[in-house]
């Protein structure tokens, strides 16, 4: 069953600090040249002293704003995130107090499904909303929380930011399709761990991962879950305008591009200036493609994502 979403306005929020790959080989044995070829990063933003609701926070502002809606128009907010600032309340609870919201329908919570968690909230997002109400979608990381700045097999890969979108169910909006997957995680390829039991040692974990596995993965996954899309939406890839892929990696996106045969100029990139932002790598991607007009005029596009999980889906929407 195919849901008809429109999308009103976009948002974004960097964190305030740039790190360059340049800064990193300072504080680990690395340089521009091994980071840069093998991921296509060449800077990322980290958080001073904003946490993942204050970037959230700014970056719904500029959504609310760029819709032209006042923020008690607002039904559901639901924000993806695998860096929260607290246990509890939620990130969402946060931003709709901040946001004053005194809408009697409101509701607001968290989704965690790591990198891919933009879109599985819009997904939720528009299974939840009735016709003519209205959801604000936020994916929001300061993953910087959680990286060991000592391991240069990850610092090098994450950033923090925030990317929202407000959108609606329209009956009048072209249908939008999904798709959404998890398969099991057995061998541990790709994890923070949260509170453990076991020891006071292991009480707070960093991101760990098993790169090539995530690597191959992430191919693969990409390109089902495209192609999954476009079976549901009857389409092909030729009446596709623009994908937004997950940030991760530039080659993962070369690699799918090769093995499904499309055009890399079909993808966008934002990635060498933000790394990855895990949940807000595509609403960011998508807020600074809104900015270069590269978004409306009934284009269709397809935001693809993967993370920990594992999981992996994508969504075909007309914009
Ligand atoms: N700087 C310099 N050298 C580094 C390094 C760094 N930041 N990180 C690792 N190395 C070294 C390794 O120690 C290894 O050295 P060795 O050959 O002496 O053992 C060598 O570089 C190659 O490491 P390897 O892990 O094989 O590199 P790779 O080509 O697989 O690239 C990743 C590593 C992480 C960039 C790549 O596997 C990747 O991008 N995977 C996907 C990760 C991802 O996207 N995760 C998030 C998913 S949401």
């Amino acid at each position: 069953m195919m849901t008809k979403l429109r999308i009103l306005g976009y948002g974004k929020a960097l964190a305030q600090k740039p790190i360059t790959n340049d800064d990193l080989s300072k504080m680990v044995d690395t340089n521009d040249e091994w980071i840069y070829s093998r991921t296509g990063i060449k800077s990322r933003y980290v958080t001073i002293d904003e946490n993942t609701s204050d970037l959230g926070y700014r970056a719904s502002c500029m959504a609310i704003d760029d819709a032209q809606i006042n923020a008690n128009e607002l039904d559901i907010i639901i924000v993806a995130t695998m860096t929260p600032d607290k246990f509890t309340p939620s990130v969402a609870s946060m931003i709709q107090a901040r946001l004053g919201i005194e809408n009697a329908n409101i509701y607001a919570f968290d989704i965690n499904c790591a990198c891919s968690g933009f879109i599985f909230a819009l997904k939720i997002a528009a299974k939840l909303l009735e016709p003519g109400q209205k959801a604000l979608v936020i994916g929001a990381e300061t993953l910087s929380k959680i990286i060991n700045w000592q391991d240069r097999t990850t610092c090098v890969l994450f950033g923090d930011g925030a990317g929202a979108m407000i959108v609606s169910a329209d009956e009048n909006a072209q249908s939008a399709a999904f798709y959404l997957h998890t398969i099991n995680d057995d061998q541990q390829v790709l994890f923070a761990n949260g509170i453990s039991l076991d020891s006071a040692e292991q009480r707070y974990g960093n991101i760990q991962m098993k790169g090539q596995e995530v690597f191959k993965f992430a191919i693969n996954a990409m390109s089902e879950a495209i192609i999954k899309v476009l079976e549901e939406a009857d389409i092909t890839l030729d009446d596709i305008s623009l994908i937004i892929p997950h940030q991760a990696n530039l080659r993962i996106i070369k690699a799918v591009a090769k093995k499904m045969n499309i055009d890399l100029d079909k993808f966008y990139i934002n990635l060498e200036k933000y790394g990855n932002t895990s949940a807000a790598s595509i609403p960011l991607a998508l807020a600074d493609a809104n900015d270069q007009q590269m978004l409306g005029n009934n284009k269709k596009i397809i935001m693809v994502g993967f993370g920990a999980g594992l999981s992996y889906g994508a969504c075909l929407l007309q914009i």
